[in-house]
């Protein structure tokens, strides 16, 4: 594939995109306008829409051009490692995220329904033992890197409970996903194989012997999702959960705690931690460039050609931030943006995400009241790649706490042990998937 302008394309990796991609849309949005051309690693090109109306034709498929199916794509690439190493996050699955039409309604039910029967209040109970778990880690040290002993721990170590694996996987999902989003050739290819074995076997588990789990719940859906459909729909809920909650949480910490109208709040309520996860999915949102669209027939698009077969990448982060008319209420999305996305494929489980996130920062918070960073914001360092908002570290200082003092603490919380939660998830307390699913009765 060449785009035309290639010598004026803003390039989304190296350190310098990681320091400021603001500054990068900036530039593009001078240079361009609504629709700019990027590569994402070297010699792999890509239209990056930056302005928000251009992202809302996109994401609800305006004029009836879009698709996300990027088989045509992607037999174009070249044979580099840099092309091998973005199969990963682009490449065609059978699964919601690249499909349209009736195959994306019949696999996003299957999501949408079994993410219904979660039951918020369990939720919050299973991400307080989780994040109190990770918590007693640190909390005597005085300092963590809440990167690395937090925010990145806690999403895989929810979803292995949640598709019904031993609280002990979760550390090998973790690793092995870190490995995929990194999507850098080798180390994305040695973490797609980690992550396949990983699904392999949690399916085979479930096969042999449903629980009261997610897992359980697909594969028993109406939907009646075959084998490679059912592995591609979990692969996509495990991958689409992992990289955008820990950045959300990490994003928004490192707001909170430098920023005195959310410092405030953490001792007298200034602005809260749900109007802090609405400034980060705004300004910063954790998957900044993860919205992967093809036209279906070429197409003159806010100003620029786009044929089929080329890739275009939706960017949230440059999109929310652009200075526009639209009015802020019309555009909101309870101050989110396009932060979750829009159209067909907004993110189905933006409920549960901000739940998740904001359960972890209060449980931290509350804990650990006084968090301060170690180095000013504008030192923190970013990791590279297209397609997330992600901090490297998170480096913080606080009084530490100890076991043995009074009150509530993170070590009086029970630790997650068993192979599925504490407690059933879903609205049949006891009896197991037979009962708990409404399909199934
Ligand atoms: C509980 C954790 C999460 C799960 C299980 C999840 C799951 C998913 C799934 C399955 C899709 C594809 C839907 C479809 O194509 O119809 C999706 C889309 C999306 N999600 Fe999430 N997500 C989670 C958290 C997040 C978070 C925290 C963010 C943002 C910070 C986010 C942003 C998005 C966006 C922008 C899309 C749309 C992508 C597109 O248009 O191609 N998600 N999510």
């Amino acid at each position: 594939m060449t785009l035309r302008y290639l010598p004026d394309a803003g390039r989304l990796y190296g350190a310098e995109y990681a320091r400021d991609p603001q500054a990068i849309y900036e530039t593009l949005r001078r240079r361009h306008g609504a629709v700019a051309p990027v590569e994402i690693a070297p010699g792999i090109e890509a239209h990056l829409v930056i302005g928000y109306q251009a992202a809302v034709d996109v994401l609800t498929n305006a004029g009836g051009v879009w698709s996300k199916n990027p088989s045509a794509w992607q037999v174009r690439l070249p044979d580099t490692p840099e092309a091998a190493g973005m199969i990963g996050m682009l490449g065609h699955r059978p699964n919601a995220l690249f499909s349209d039409g009736a195959d994306h309604a019949r696999y996003r039910k299957a999501i949408s329904d079994c993410f219904q029967l979660i039951q918020p209040h369990k939720l919050r109970q299973l991400v307080t033992e989780v994040t109190d778990s990770l918590i007693s880690r640190f909390a005597a040290e005085g300092e963590a890197d809440l990167v690395a002993d937090f925010a990145r721990l806690i999403p895989a170590r929810i979803f292995n409970l949640l598709f019904g694996r031993p609280d002990a996987d979760s550390a090998g999902l973790t690793e092995a996903l870190a490995d995929l989003m990194e999507a850098d050739g080798e180390r994305g290819a040695r973490g797609s194989e980690a992550f396949g074995r990983y699904i392999g076997e949690l399916i085979q588990g479930k096969y042999a012997e449903r629980g009261d789990d997610l897992t359980s719940w697909f594969i028993d859906h109406p939907a009646a999702l075959q084998p490679e459909e059912l592995v591609q729909t979990i692969v996509l809920v495990v991958a689409a959960s992992y990289e955008p909650t820990a950045n959300l949480i990490s994003n928004t910490i490192s707001r909170m705690v430098s920023d005195d109208r959310y410092y405030s709040s953490l001792t007298n309520g200034a602005l809260s931690t749900y109007d802090a996860l609405m400034e980060a999915l705004r300004a910063e949102p954790a998957m900044s460039n993860y919205g992967p669209y093809f036209v279906r027939q070429p197409v003159h698009f806010h100003g620029t050609w786009i044929q089929p077969a080329e890739l275009v990448l939706v960017s949230y982060a440059a999109a929310n931030t652009e200075p526009t008319d639209v009015p802020d209420e019309l555009r909101s999305d309870s101050g989110a943006y396009l932060g979750f996305g829009a159209g067909a494929h907004r993110c189905p489980a933006s409920d549960p995400a901000v739940l998740i996130a904001m359960t972890a920062i209060e449980r931290l918070t509350s804990h650990l009241c006084d968090l301060e960073l170690t180095v000013p914001r504008d030192e923190l360092v970013w990791r590279p790649g297209p397609f997330h908002r992600a901090l490297a570290h998170l480096p913080v200082r606080f009084t530490p706490i100890r076991p043995d003092q009074p009150g509530d603490s993170p070590w009086a919380v029970q630790p997650p042990s068993s192979s599925t939660p504490s407690e059933p998830i879903s609205p049949a307390r006891s009896a197991g998937y037979a009962t708990s699913a409404p399909w199934s009765s």
